[in-house]
């Protein structure tokens, strides 16, 4: 008998959390360069903000949402992503008002999606993302990407790939609209039924298509560059203009499509080009949505943001070989003898620890020479060894594991002088 954990999720075990929080806390030095602040939200919103948000005919609603009725009948999802719920915030909060301007968000939390599971792609999922709300400047679209990369970057990886394309504003959109129908209207029936229902609902989506990537009418489909209006195509340029500018080299490509229906303007995604890297290279997606603040009740208001996932993240680290620096041992570890040392040491710990010295001791009555073993296998820095007859002329012996000196210390002093050293 016994439990499994549920299919596409994962136990992150002490061992592997410790790269997590180290991520985490470099996103969110990052963030604090970059004064983007965090926004938690609930794990669970309407299935209507996502239907809405994240948009009718994307994958993800109409087949990877978990989705069930709360005990008042309520259609409740939990979270696919975290741009909606963020942009619902932002309107039931009324940032908008703020004299703050561009709003600038993180989130750091997990998400769920109900797809079929493989390497790098998980059902429970956590997504590091930013949006920044109220600007329309390429500035920021340059700000939001450069901020990506530099977390990737500070944590060592090398080999990465920005790619980016441009979706334009409305009006280009609807052109180009036009010209993928015309292009695709005639022999769509020789298309999968998803491309077939795409087709009328969001034709720009059977670019993405996996099952017909090699239809030859792909390779000749009508480019999303050259419908651009000359506002699109300024704005893009500038974006562009800006990366060179800060030193992100980027790779244009037309057929850039994101999976969520709320982009215009500015699409990107990061891959992952080492070797050795699963299937799926991408890493990081995101772009600008300016119509989705309106769309979820607010004022017009422009955005642009990103996710990404640790799991991807630290599958790129693995593949390209990069151990992230996480401190490893403890400073200090006591080991007695005698009963009346055993006793004290409980308070002797409780000094250590409230001085800030991580410490450790035995509760398992180990023989001295297991207790050194344990401290050996926790890395420990000092092992402080206290005997009855030491505990009652008040010293220890103090062991510098690295140099294997010892010292004698008084007990009284024993806090400090051990703090002088760790
Ligand atoms: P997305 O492309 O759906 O965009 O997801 C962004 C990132 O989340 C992906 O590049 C990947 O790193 C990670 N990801 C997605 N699905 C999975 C999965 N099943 N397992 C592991 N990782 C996954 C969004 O979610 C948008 N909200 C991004 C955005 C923010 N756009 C603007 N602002």
């Amino acid at each position: 008998m016994g439990f499994k954990i549920p299919r596409g999720t994962q136990d992150i075990l002490p061992n592997q959390v410790e790269k997590w929080q180290f991520i985490e806390q470099k996103a969110k030095e990052i963030c604090r360069l970059y004064q983007y602040k965090e926004i938690r939200t609930p794990i669970f919103e309407h299935t209507e903000l996502f239907a809405r948000g994240v948009g009718d005919s994307t994958d993800i609603v109409q087949k990877e949402m978990y989705t069930f009725e709360d005990r008042k009948g309520r259609s409740i999802t939990l979270r696919p992503e975290g741009t909606a719920a963020t942009v619902r915030s932002f309107v039931e909060n009324k940032m908008y008002a703020s004299p703050q301007q561009p709003v600038k968000l993180y989130y750091i939390g997990p998400m769920f999606r109900y797809e079929r599971p493989q390497s790098g792609r998980f059902r429970q999922f956590v997504q590091f993302g930013v949006e920044a709300l109220g600007a329309s400047d390429p500035a920021i679209d340059a700000e939001v990407i450069s901020l990506a990369m530099d977390l990737y970057r500070s944590l060592g990886l090398t080999k990465l790939k920005l790619v980016i394309n441009s979706l334009g504003d409305k009006e280009s959109r609807q052109a180009h609209r036009e010209a993928l129908i015309n292009h695709f209207e005639g022999r769509i029936d020789e298309f999968c039924s998803d491309c077939q229902t795409r087709l009328h609902q969001n034709p720009l989506r059977i670019l993405d298509c996996k099952k017909d990537r090699e239809h030859e009418l792909m390779a000749t489909a009508p480019s999303i560059l050259d419908y651009l209006n000359e506002e699109s195509k300024q704005y893009f340029e500038k974006v562009l203009y800006y990366l060179d500018q800060i030193g992100i080299q980027y790779e244009v490509d037309a057929n850039l499509v994101r999976g969520l229906d709320y982009y215009n303007h500015t699409a990107f995604e990061i891959m992952s080009d080492a070797e050795g890297f699963g299937a799926i290279t991408t890493l990081c997606g995101g772009g600008r949505y300016n119509g989705l603040v309106q769309e979820i009740g607010g004022p017009e208001t422009p955005g642009i943001g990103f996710a990404l996932s640790i799991e991807r993240l630290l599958a790129a680290l693995e593949a390209e070989g990069v151990e992230l620096p996480i401190t490893k041992g403890i400073d200090c570890y006591v080991v007695t003898l005698g009963e009346k040392a055993k006793d004290h040491s409980v308070s002797i710990l409780k000094e250590l620890r409230k001085a800030g010295i991580s410490s450790e001791k035995d509760y398992e009555n180990k023989k001295m020479k297991a207790q050194f073993k344990a401290a050996d296998r926790l890395e420990a820095k000092y092992v402080v060894v206290v005997g009855d007859d030491e505990l009652d002329k008040g010293i220890a012996n103090v062991k510098n594991m690295e140099s294997g000196s010892q010292e004698e210390v008084s007990l009284d002093e024993l806090t400090s002088y051990l703090k002088e050293r760790v």
